[in-house]
């Protein structure tokens, strides 16, 4: 049995599915499941019988300090958890670049990374690129009329791909650090942005958001796209927006 955390999010939706599809069980781990990965409430009920974690759990923030806050409580929750669940293989989800950009959301996910390298549970972190889903999220963030887009170059790759490398993760032997998981194309975020509000048929007014100082640099240079030899997701971005909803 697998454990999701965040399993009712973007990519944990397709994580669950995607261990279902191959025969094994797999249980959510949420709050509206019951369990609080903040706080540890539910956690080791939820573990019980289960063989590995896969972490898709996420905070939406802007704020450095939450972000830490969230993933430094939430991980370190689910490796205690996971210790005395006797969890074979904790498989976590980490973004491309964010040792190279200092977004202050990425200071949490360099903490969950932290965390898990030190941990006791054997692991493996996965780290992809931005979801196709990305652009809307950013919309959906957006305080009204406007939609803010960070000038970034992206190589935008399918959730359901990025959840079928997690769930193979998951069923092997821990790995440590795999390689990079990104998309077919790069392509620029404000484009998507705009691209996705038409699609909705949503009129707002896309806000083209320089990055300043040197997290700008690091990501016109570059910094979050993959580094060396990626996997590479067959969906392109055009392909998934013609079939969304
Ligand atoms: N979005 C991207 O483009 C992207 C790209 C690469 C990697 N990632 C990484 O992928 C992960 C998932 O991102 P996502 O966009 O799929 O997330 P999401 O849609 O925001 O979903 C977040 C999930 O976490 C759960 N959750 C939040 N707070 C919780 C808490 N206190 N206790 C228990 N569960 C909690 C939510 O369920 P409840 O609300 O029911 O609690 C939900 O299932 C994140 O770690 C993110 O850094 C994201």
């Amino acid at each position: 049995m697998i454990a999701v955390a965040g399993g009712t999010g973007v990519v944990g939706t397709y994580v669950v599915d995607e261990v279902r599809r191959r025969g094994h069980q797999a249980r959510v781990v949420s709050r509206s499941h019951g369990v609080d990965l903040a706080t540890g409430a539910g956690l080791d009920s939820a573990l019980q019988g289960a063989d590995a974690v896969i972490d898709v759990s996420n905070v939406s923030t802007n704020s450095g300090r939450k972000a830490v806050a969230f993933f430094e409580a939430a991980t370190g929750n689910l490796l205690a958890a996971g210790e005395r669940a006797g969890i074979r293989h904790h498989v976590a989800l980490s973004i491309v670049g964010i040792d190279r950009v200092d977004l202050p959301y990425y200071r949490g996910k360099v903490r969950q990374e932290d965390l898990v390298e030190a941990g006791r549970v054997p692991w493996t972190i996965v780290r992809a690129t931005q979801f196709h889903e990305f652009p809307g999220q950013l919309i959906d963030r957006s305080p009204r009329p406007l939609a803010l887009a960070p000038a970034m170059l992206s190589r935008p790759v399918a959730a359901s791909e990025v959840a079928a490398v997690l769930v193979d993760a998951a069923l092997g032997e821990p790995q440590g650090r795999t390689r990079d998981v990104a998309g077919p194309d790069q392509l620029l975020m404000s484009d998507l942005v705009r691209r996705v509000l038409a699609k909705r048929g949503e009129r707002r007014l896309v806000v083209p958001l320089p990055l300043p100082g040197r997290m700008g640099r690091a990501v016109r240079a570059g910094g979050l796209l993959p580094q060396g030899e990626a996997v590479v997701g067959t969906q392109t971005w055009d392909d998934w927006l013609d079939r969304s909803a």
